[in-house]
């Protein structure tokens, strides 16, 4: 076990908080506890909701006994930013619920091709609805394009792409991926998941969306739980064309939440608080970067909310050598990463507790 020098690790938290946060205070963060348990195995933004979204949060309780029966609000405000009518938007709890709901629905006339190593609790809601998914490896970190195509039968029935990737961060080139998408959704439907998209560097010039305005059959997958801070509410949304649209309100069971209805409309498009959140999860990658090294380890530079680490050691095993200590971190599997783990970005104090017990765990964890 590691024995946490509690102070030593609340004043190195707090001196890296006030570093990383130098220009982008977030008003409710000013104290930061340290915590029970590092949980480095999700992928959240613990900057949290905006601040016009707590507002929002907070004013919604008299809609409370109610249900969202019109979600058109939002829908119309996604279509303005995506230059897209609202019958190309449709709103699901989480993005998850609409990818998994999709996946298994499109899937299964035939198998679902995807990367692998990629974020994939669709796809194993799919397979264990029966839905057959063919998995290609990643060629140098990278979502192998033309490996994907290649892998396409007659019986594709779904290609499922993440981009920037997860676990690896990895964002493809803008424009051999349009025109993978372009081509295939001739013949197969095309998942664009951009979970992490407001985090890209040039997000409007990144996204696939242009596609689904020019009519292919491309639903591009968004979210408010990463950059904006609001997975506790589950809300997120597909941009496709109308029939998909009607698909996933046809197999939909719920409607939204209040709570995340009203938090979702208040911080769409809030570019100041973006910028902050952004700079925050900047900082927080550049963090983990720094702990790799520190400790001789290599990493892949990533566009998303976590970073992809090589140990050197059986992943398994630096996972229960790190839970030992209080840290939590993912693996996932697929052949030629066994070593690696995935380090969501979380809060300064629980990455400074990362930062304490990575060395020791890679002491107790033999080298493969
Ligand atoms: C790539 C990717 N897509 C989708 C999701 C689902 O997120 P949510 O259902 O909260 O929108 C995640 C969450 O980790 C993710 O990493």
């Amino acid at each position: 076990m590691l024995h946490l020098n509690r102070r030593s690790i609340i004043q190195s938290a707090s001196l890296l908080t006030s570093a990383l946060w130098a220009g982008v205070v977030h008003p409710a963060r000013a104290e930061e506890p340290l915590p029970a348990r590092a949980r480095l195995n999700v992928t959240e933004n613990p900057f949290g909701p905006s601040p016009a979204a707590r507002t929002a949060i907070a004013g919604c309780v008299p809609q409370a006994p109610y249900y969202v029966e019109d979600e058109h609000l939002l829908r119309d405000r996604i279509g303005q930013q995506e230059n897209l009518e609202r019958d190309k938007v449709a709103l699901s709890n989480g993005s998850l619920d609409a990818l998994s709901l999709l996946s298994t629905d499109i899937g299964r006339a035939g198998h679902i091709l995807a990367p692998q190593p990629t974020y994939a609790t669709h796809l194993n809601y799919a397979q264990r609805r029966g839905v057959a998914v063919r998995y290609v490896p990643l060629t140098a970190h990278a979502i192998d394009l033309q490996a994907m195509r290649r892998a396409i039968t007659p019986q594709t029935a779904l290609v499922y792409v993440c981009n920037p990737n997860n676990p690896t961060g990895h964002m493809l080139r803008h424009q051999e991926l349009l025109a993978f998408c372009r081509d295939v959704s001739k013949t197969v439907p095309v998942i664009v998941d951009e979970a992490y998209f407001e985090l890209l560097p040039d997000a409007n010039g990144m996204t696939v969306a242009p596609l689904v305005h020019s009519g292919h059959d491309v639903i591009v997958a968004r979210t408010f739980s990463k950059v904006y801070g609001l997975a506790g509410l589950r809300i997120g949304y597909i941009l496709a064309q109308p029939p998909r649209v009607r698909q996933l309100y046809s197999l939909t069971t719920t409607s939204r939440n209040q709570a995340g209805f009203a938090a979702a409309v208040a911080s769409l498009g809030d570019r100041h608080y973006l910028d902050g959140a952004i700079a925050y999860l900047e900082n927080c990658r550049q963090m983990i970067y720094d702990i790799c090294e520190k400790n001789g380890l290599s990493y892949l530079k990533s566009h998303g909310t976590f970073v992809y680490v090589n140990t050197g050691r059986p992943a398994r095993l630096m996972e229960q050598a790190l839970a030992q200590h209080n840290i939590d971190i993912r693996v996932f599997e697929a052949p030629a990463y066994e070593t690696w783990i995935r380090v969501g970005t979380a809060t300064p104090a629980e990455l400074a507790m990362f930062g304490h017990a990575l060395p020791l765990a890679l002491k107790e964890v033999p080298k493969t």
